[in-house]
């Protein structure tokens, strides 16, 4: 019988196709996040060798489009949470040179909209959660010196709750869990006073992350 730890990267594995691409369950929708959370958790389990990596890479880089960025499936439209996914899992497996990081640098940065917060593609509104998504993707590519860092953090600090705490998605919205996580996520990035430090492919605490690399 198996151990449980064992039967995680079974079951992420099995979840591989033919051209490379990870379908979300056994229903078989597919989507670069899919790739990103199967590669995230098997290089977390140190099982990355169960899947066939070259042809996962080969399936994130047929979803690059001519404007540097990436997509959930080859052909769709650019968004910087899937730019995230598809950077993010080029960066774990070590192929980041399938990235034009000048172009791409250029699309992230013109994220960055007056208020100094961040869309996930152009003419949408500025959201919290992308000062995650459009800023690890940054750091990832070595381009975050051409965002204004000075102005992402106003924006992120005018989205706090100052009565009851939390974070929102832009100024005066109800807070909730995930653009508070995403918000601090996206502080520790810019290196804001007092916040552990966080790693821009894994989101999780550098130390939480060295931790498992490093002891075994
Ligand atoms: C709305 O996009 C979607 C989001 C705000 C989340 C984007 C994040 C991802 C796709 C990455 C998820 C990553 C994992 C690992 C699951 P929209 O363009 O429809 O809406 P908007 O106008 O609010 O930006
Ligand atoms: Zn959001």
């Amino acid at each position: 019988m198996p151990s449980k730890h064992l039967t995680y990267w079974l079951d992420i594995a099995s979840l591989q196709n033919e051209d490379g691409s990870f379908s979300g369950d056994i229903w078989g929708e597919i989507d670069t996040r899919f790739s990103y959370i199967a590669i995230c958790s098997l290089a977390l389990l140190q099982h990355l060798g169960k899947i066939n990596v070259e042809k996962a890479v080969e399936y994130i880089v047929s979803c690059k489009n001519l404007d540097g960025g990436f997509g959930c499936t080859p052909g769709a439209e650019s968004h910087a949470g899937q730019i995230f996914c598809c950077v993010g899992a080029l960066a774990i497996t070590g192929y980041l040179d399938h990235v034009d990081k000048d172009l791409l640098g250029w699309w992230l940065c013109e994220r960055q909209v007056k208020s100094g917060g961040l869309n996930g593609r152009p003419e949408k509104l500025p959201d919290v959660c992308y000062s995650w998504w459009v800023l690890s993707s940054l750091i990832m590519i070595d381009r975050v010196h051409w965002i204004d860092k000075k102005k992402l953090i106003n924006f992120i600090l005018d989205c706090q709750d100052k009565q009851n705490g939390g974070i929102s998605d832009r100024p005066d919205d109800a807070v909730d869990v995930f653009h508070t996580y995403f918000g601090v996520a996206g502080l520790s990035l810019l290196e804001y006073p007092g916040l552990k430090a966080i790693d821009p492919a894994y989101a999780l605490p550098v130390d939480v992350v060295n931790k498992i690399f490093l002891t075994k």
